[in-house]
C-alpha cells in the first residue's frame, strides 16, 4: 500500500528529519484503510469513484486519534465546518478525544525539575506522583504550596513541541499538494485553515498563553462572584508547566451527580447561559471548548472555568451581527436574517435571491418561539454547505462553542431554553449600548462593513429605514431591569445600522 502512495507523495519536498513521520502517517492511514480518502484528496492514484464505506468517517476519526494531538486539533477545526462537511462527518469528528496513555511520573520528572529549578518535593509542601488527569498534551498532578494552598501542575508531555511542529510542516505540505490536485479541497481554503491550525497549536503548546487567558477571563468576571477561574501561580509557571489553584468541583455531566453534590442543576443552567452570553455579547472573549471536562460546578451553585488554551474573540461588528442573527429567529424575520447571511457568506458569489430563500427556509423551520440552538446551527450550516456559502472561521468557533454549551446545559436541565436566556440578557446589552464608548467603535466597524459591501449599501440602508419606521421608539431603560423588551435592542441596533449605513453611503458617494 505504502508503495503505491509514495510516488505521488514523493512530489512533496520533505526534509529528511520529517520523512520518518510521513511514513508513520501513511502507515496509520493504511492501517485504517483510508486509501479512498487519500485518492479523493489526489494523494493516491487509486479509484476515486468507489463508494464511500459507511464506516469511513469513523475509521478516519480513529486514524486521527492514533496520529496524535496535531491531527486531533485539525480534526476539531474540521468538526466546526458544518458549512463544508456532511453531517455524518461532523458527528464523528465531534467525538475526537485527545486520549493518551498515562505516563509514570518518573518520565515527566526531568522536565518538571527543569521547569521548577528544583524537585517538586522541595518546591511544594506535598506533591502527588499519581496523576489527576492525562490528556494528549499534558498530564495534571496535585500538589500543596508551602502555605497550605492546594494547587495542580499541568505538565506538558516531554518532546511534544518538536513532534507537533513536524506535523504542522507536513500537514501544510499535504494541504498545498491536495489544493492543487483537487478543486473540492480549494473550497476549504486550506491555506487559511493551516494558519488557524498553526496558531491554535502554537498557542496551546505554550502554557503561559493559557495562564494569560485565565488572567483575562478572571478579570472579565471580576464582578461575577458565581464564576471562578483558578488563580495562576506565575512564580512556578512557564512554557511547559502551568501551576494553578486546585478547584474541587463536579463536571456538569448530568443532573443527578450535581444534585448528589448539593448543587442545583437549574441554577447552574441559568448561570451557564449568563456566562456564555456575557462572554460572547459583553466581554467579546469566550471559552473555545466549554465541554463538561473543562467546567467544574462548585457548592453555592458556582462554576469554575478550566482549560483556557483556546479563547475565541468576538469583534464588536460580529457581536452586532450575531445579535441580529439570533433576533431574526426570535422575531421570525427572514429579511433581517438574509442581511446577516449576506455579510457572512462570501459576498457576491451567491445571488441575493438564494440567500433570501435560504433565510426563509431557516426561519420557517426555527423561527418564532423556542429556539433549539443545536438543531438550528446544524441545519443552518448544512444549508450553507448546500448553497455553497462558506462562513468565516471565527464565527464557526463561536457557533461550535454555543452548541457545546447548549448541549451541556440541556444535559443537566432538559427543558432549558437558551433562547429565553438570550432574551433576558439582551437587556444588559441594551444598557451597554447606550454608552458612547460602546457606540463609536461599533459605528466605525459597521461603516467599514457597509462600505466594504459597496453595492449593497443602499439596500441595507433602505432595509434599516424600513425597520426603523416599523418599530416604536425605545423606552428609557427602567430601574427594573427585567422590564426592558428585546424590541428596544432591536430598535437600537436598527438605529446603529442606519447610522452606519448613512456614514458609509456618504463615504461611498464621495
Ligand atoms: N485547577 C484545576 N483544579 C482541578 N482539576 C483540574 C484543574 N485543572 C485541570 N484539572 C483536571 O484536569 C483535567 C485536564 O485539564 P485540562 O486543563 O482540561 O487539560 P487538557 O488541555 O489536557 O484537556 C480537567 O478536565 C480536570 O479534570
Ligand atoms: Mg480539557
Amino acid at each position: 500500500m505504502l508503495g503505491i502512495w509514495m510516488p505521488m507523495l514523493q512530489t512533496l519536498i520533505v526534509a529528511s528529519r520529517d520523512r520518518n513521520r510521513l511514513r508513520e502517517i501513511l502507515g496509520v492511514a493504511s492501517r485504517f484503510g483510508l486509501g479512498v480518502v487519500l485518492a479523493r484528496l489526489g494523494l493516491e492514484r487509486g479509484s476515486v469513484d468507489q463508494q464511500d464505506a459507511p464506516d469511513l468517517p469513523q475509521r478516519t476519526r480513529l486514524a486521527i486519534e492514533a496520529l496524535g494531538p496535531t491531527f486531533v486539533k485539525l480534526g476539531q477545526i474540521l468538526a466546526t465546518r458544518g458549512d463544508l462537511l456532511p453531517p455524518a462527518w461532523i458527528t464523528e469528528l465531534e467525538q475526537l478525544h485527545s486520549r493518551a496513555p498515562t505516563l509514570p511520573f518518573e518520565e515527566l520528572r526531568p522536565a518538571v525539575e527543569e521547569a521548577l529549578g528544583e524537585p517538586p518535593e522541595s518546591a511544594f509542601a506535598s506533591f502527588d506522583t499519581q496523576p489527576l488527569a492525562a490528556a494528549s498534551m499534558a498530564q495534571v498532578h496535585r500538589a500543596t504550596l508551602h502555605d497550605g494552598r492546594p494547587v495542580v501542575l499541568k505538565i506538558r508531555r516531554p518532546g511534544i513541541r518538536p513532534s507537533m511542529e513536524a506535523d504542522l510542516r507536513l500537514i501544510a505540505q499535504l494541504a498545498s499538494v491536495t489544493e492543487q490536485a483537487n478543486a473540492e479541497v480549494r473550497r476549504f481554503a486550506p491555506a487559511a485553515m493551516m494558519r488557524q491550525l498553526a496558531a491554535a497549536v502554537l498557542e496551546e503548546l505554550d502554557f503561559t498563553t493559557e495562564g494569560r487567558n485565565a488572567d483575562r477571563l478572571r478579570a472579565d468576571f471580576a464582578r461575577e462572584h458565581r464564576v471562578t477561574v483558578p488563580v495562576i501561580h506565575w512564580e512556578w509557571t512557564s512554557e511547559t508547566l502551568l501551576v494553578m489553584d486546585y478547584v474541587e468541583g463536579v463536571p456538569p455531566r448530568d443532573e443527578s451527580t450535581l444534585r448528589a453534590a448539593g448543587i442545583d442543576p437549574a441554577a447552574i443552567a441559568v448561570l451557564g447561559a449568563d456566562i456564555v452570553l456575557d462572554m460572547v455579547l459583553v466581554n467579546g472573549r469566550f471559552h473555545g471548548d466549554p465541554h463538561p471536562g473543562n467546567l467544574l460546578c462548585l457548592p453555592g451553585n458556582r462554576i469554575a472555568l478550566l482549560d483556557l488554551g483556546m479563547i475565541g474573540h468576538v469583534s464588536p461588528r460580529r457581536r452586532e451581527e450575531f445579535i441580529s442573527f439570533v433576533q431574526s429567529f426570535d422575531q421570525g424575520d427572514p429579511a433581517r436574517l438574509a442581511d446577516v447571511l449576506t455579510i457572512w457568506s462570501s459576498v457576491g458569489e451567491v445571488p441575493r435571491e438564494r440567500v433570501q430563500a435560504a433565510a426563509e427556509r431557516l426561519i420557517a423551520r426555527h423561527g418564532g418561539g423556542r429556539l433549539v440552538l443545536s438543531a438550528m446551527v446544524t441545519d443552518f450550516l448544512s444549508l450553507m454547505r448546500d448553497e455553497g456559502m462558506t462562513m468565516p472561521p471565527d464565527l464557526l468557533l463561536l457557533f461550535k462553542a454555543l452548541v457545546t454549551i447548549d448541549g451541556v446545559l440541556s444535559g443537566i436541565q432538559p427543558d432549558f431554553d437558551l433562547s429565553a436566556a438570550i432574551r433576558r440578557s439582551s437587556l444588559r446589552i441594551a444598557a451597554t449600548r447606550l454608552s458612547p464608548d460602546h457606540w463609536m467603535p461599533l459605528l466605525q466597524a459597521l461603516a467599514w462593513e457597509v462600505a466594504r459591501i459597496g453595492d449593497d449599501a443602499p439596500r441595507l440602508l433602505r432595509a434599516a429605514i424600513r425597520r426603523l419606521e416599523a418599530e416604536p421608539a425605545p423606552q428609557r431603560p427602567q430601574q427594573d431591569k427585567h422590564s426592558t423588551h428585546s424590541s428596544d435592542v432591536r430598535w437600537i441596533s436598527g438605529a446603529i445600522i442606519a447610522g452606519a449605513a448613512l456614514i458609509a453611503a456618504a463615504i461611498y458617494l464621495q
